[in-house]
């Protein structure tokens, strides 16, 4: 028997982190990371904001490059995993070889979703997802005038910021009849709706895109689905992502818009395991398959991961969190508003500071927050220890959230 072995796939923060948490954990055998990417695993939220304003922003790295090396983690850039050889136990690579691995975890994230239209293949057309999609995107955003961003999702919102702060025409084409509808209660979707047009964006609801006009293989115009058409520089596209299952599936792991883990974090066959956006999970509290597309459910499901690994299995139960930053409104969201059948604002919105408290009934839920960030962190704290104050308490500004934690007797 050889010395014990495990694979991660993918570069994001997922990957890195189970490789880093798997050696704070004491895993003393072979371990590798895989990525197709060029650069060292790196922090991503920048790549929609910071990144975008100034020519010499320069990724920063989650973890240096000595890190992998002083720790023994075999980093391997620019490689693809092409499929599983689970009867062999070993992966396959686009350079034709084959790694053998006793434990392997699949961390490779989601791919934009591309809408099926006319101009698509257009130069001047862009998703967002990684540092190379943001190194071509800054290019043409400096070179552009004028942007049309399809999708009024995170990352269309965040990038429609970035573009108007650098002094660009922008319009955003929004598909529902609010922005950022598949996570943020509705109040919150109207204050960033009126944020956004107070900052000179043209912002367009219930207008799915319709085709993409091309002129000199660039972009022309972009055409609404009902037919009026915007003259612009580049398209940004950001109508949602579509999880990496792939490699998983045609190694026959079960999948549900998601390759299904159970709470360890283990896939139907039990020596592989997927953790991040890829990932569908049964929700502890919503009672059904979720998967969900943050930072922070990729990092703590790395760290769920890597006590598995190393026979240190707990179920993975933690609170999920999410952030956006647009202009200099930061918005931050703490569990899951799904099921939500009242709310309570705490703050004043005209103000430009307040929080959304949600409950399921008298349950709290989950808080969208602007500019809030203390009701953000007491949020985290209070939903982890299933502290759930009155709908009038959260409103009422007198009451110390903080002192709730402490004393949790009246929750
Ligand atoms: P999203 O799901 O947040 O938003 C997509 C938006 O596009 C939705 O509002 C949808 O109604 C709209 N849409 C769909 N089809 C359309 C069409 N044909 N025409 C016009 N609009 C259409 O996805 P988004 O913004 O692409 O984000 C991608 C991923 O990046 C997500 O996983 C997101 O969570 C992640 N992300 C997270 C950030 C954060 O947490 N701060 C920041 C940026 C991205």
């Amino acid at each position: 028997m050889g010395q014990d072995s495990i694979i991660v796939v993918g570069g994001g923060h997922g990957g890195s982190q189970v490789v880093a948490s798997l050696r704070s954990e004491g895993y003393e055998g072979r371990l590798t990371l895989i990525t197709a990417e060029t650069d060292i695993p790196y922090q991503r939220p920048p790549l929609s904001k910071a990144f975008l304003k100034k020519a010499d922003h320069e990724l920063l790295p989650l973890r240096p490059a000595s890190f992998y090396e002083k720790n023994a983690i075999d980093l391997q850039l620019g490689t693809e995993a092409v499929s599983i050889d689970r009867r062999g136990r070993a992966l396959l690579l686009g350079d034709n070889r084959r790694l053998p691995f006793d434990r392997l975890v699949l961390a490779p994230g989601a791919r934009p979703r591309l809408p099926a239209i006319d101009g698509i293949r257009l130069d001047g057309v862009f998703a967002l997802r990684d540092a190379s999609d943001a190194r071509r995107i800054r290019d043409q955003l400096f070179m552009s005038d004028s942007i049309v961003v399809v999708g009024g999702g995170f990352i269309g919102l965040e990038i429609a910021a970035t573009a108007r702060l650098l002094g660009k025409r922008v319009t955003v084409l929004e598909a529902a009849d609010r922005l950022m509808g598949r996570v943020v209660a509705r109040q919150i979707s109207e204050y960033f709706l009126s944020l956004h047009r107070g900052w000179g964006t043209d912002v367009r609801l219930n207008t799915p895109v319709g085709h993409i006009v091309g002129s000199s293989g660039g972009v022309a115009a972009v055409e609404t689905a009902m037919g009026d058409r915007i003259d612009a520089d580049m398209a940004i596209i950001g109508i949602g992502v579509e999880p990496n299952i792939e490699l998983g599936e045609s190694a026959g792991l079960a999948t549900d818009n998601g390759i299904v883990v159970d709470k360890n974090m283990t896939t139907s066959a039990g020596e592989i395991y997927a953790i991040g956006d890829c990932a569908a999970f049964e929700h502890w509290e919503l009672g059904r398959r979720v998967r969900l597309e943050s930072v922070q459910n990729a990092v703590d499901q790395a760290k769920a991961t890597a006590r598995a690994l190393v026979g240190k299995a707990e179920p993975y139960r933690d609170v999920p969190w999410f952030w956006s930053d647009q202009g200099d409104f930061k918005l931050q969201m703490v569990g899951l508003s799904n099921n939500a059948t009242s709310g309570v604002v705490r703050g004043i919105p005209d103000d430009g500071t307040f929080s959304v408290f949600h409950f399921d009934n008298d349950r709290l839920v989950a808080i969208d927050s602007v500019n809030r960030a203390a009701d953000h962190m007491v949020g985290r704290r209070m939903l982890a220890a299933g502290i759930s104050p009155s709908p009038e308490a959260c409103a009422d500004p007198n009451t110390d959230l903080k002192a709730l934690i402490r004393r949790p007797a009246s929750g």
